[in-house]
């Protein structure tokens, strides 16, 4: 496995190999690696020769100043993962190289990121949109893996990669989940063994109202399942959207055709916890 901590060099690596033929499959991670990453280094791995990860927690898309200095920082444990599954290159860049100079960039992506994190987290989808297109534009992926649990981010960067015509397929990857529902995420490990043993909740209630679904209308269900998470005292739903999975806008009625999502964004403490599920037409 190399590591890279130049763009310029990881540059020239992938375009020599892409003119060798070789196909390349990009996993791009803020590392601290669980089950999670590993299942896209996965999917990366069947469809692709080449595999690149890269590590770089990108300060402009925290919103929160708090967030961006305690998300956990594991670059060592993260390596030995990579080595492990058979990882090719890992880019890690500082922030100077990824930033040499602020990065002015304003996307644009309609109503998409008008609602759910995009209304919660203000300028978060920008930074994501900035980080990601330097990434692209660095890797030049053949294909580019994305954890369904971030599903608007999913939709954004299909978007963007798609409005800024990247030659790249944009591969979903289903959501991985602790052995008692909680979705995987970096970030569940900074909860306390409370508020740990509290969010298993969230999928439940997902799950229930998934079984519940087109039997009451979207309003009531999106009631019942932000009543029944702030019931728990460890718990407080941010929000909870039903939305069209193409559009990302709430939708009122289940008789539009199209399948429907619901997404969720709770705090457990001072941890943001994410989650979505989705209601069979
Ligand atoms: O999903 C993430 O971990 C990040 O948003 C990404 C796509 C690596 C961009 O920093």
């Amino acid at each position: 496995m190399e590591v890279f901590h130049h763009r310029r060099e990881i540059k020239l690596r992938v375009v020599s190999l892409k003119k060798a033929g070789k196909s390349i499959g990009f996993v791009p991670t803020m590392g601290a690696l669980h089950a999670g990453h590993i299942s896209l280094v996965r999917h990366a791995r069947q469809q692709n020769d080449v595999i690149v990860v890269s590590i770089f927690v990108n300060p402009t898309q925290f919103n929160n100043k708090e967030d961006l200095v305690r998300y956990p920082r594991t670059i060592d444990a993260d390596l030995l993962l990579l080595e492990k599954e058979g990882c090719d290159f890992v880019f890690i860049p500082d922030e100077m190289e990824m930033y040499p100079e602020p990065d002015l960039r304003v996307f644009s992506f309609g109503n998409f990121d008008k609602v759910m994190e995009g209304k919660f987290r203000p300028g978060h989808f920008n930074g994501v949109a900035q980080i990601v297109t330097k990434l692209f534009d660095t890797v030049t992926p053949d294909r580019a893996y994305f954890g369904q649990k971030d599903f608007q981010q999913l939709a954004i960067i299909r978007k963007l990669a798609s409005d800024c015509r990247y030659p790249v397929e944009i591969v979903a990857c289903p959501i991985v989940r602790e052995a008692d529902g909680l979705a995987m995420s970096s970030r569940n490990t900074r909860l306390t063994p409370e508020e740990r043993q509290h969010a298993p909740l969230i999928y439940k209630t997902l799950l229930k109202a998934q079984e519940t679904g087109r039997s009451v209308s979207p309003e009531s269900l999106k009631k019942a399942v932000i009543d029944s998470i702030n019931d728990d005292p460890f718990l407080q739903v941010e929000y909870f959207e039903i939305v069209d999975d193409k559009t990302l806008q709430p939708v009122k009625s289940w008789d539009k055709p199209g399948t429907k999502i619901g997404c969720i964004a709770v705090l457990a403490g001072k941890i943001r916890l994410i989650d979505n599920i989705t209601f069979n037409s």
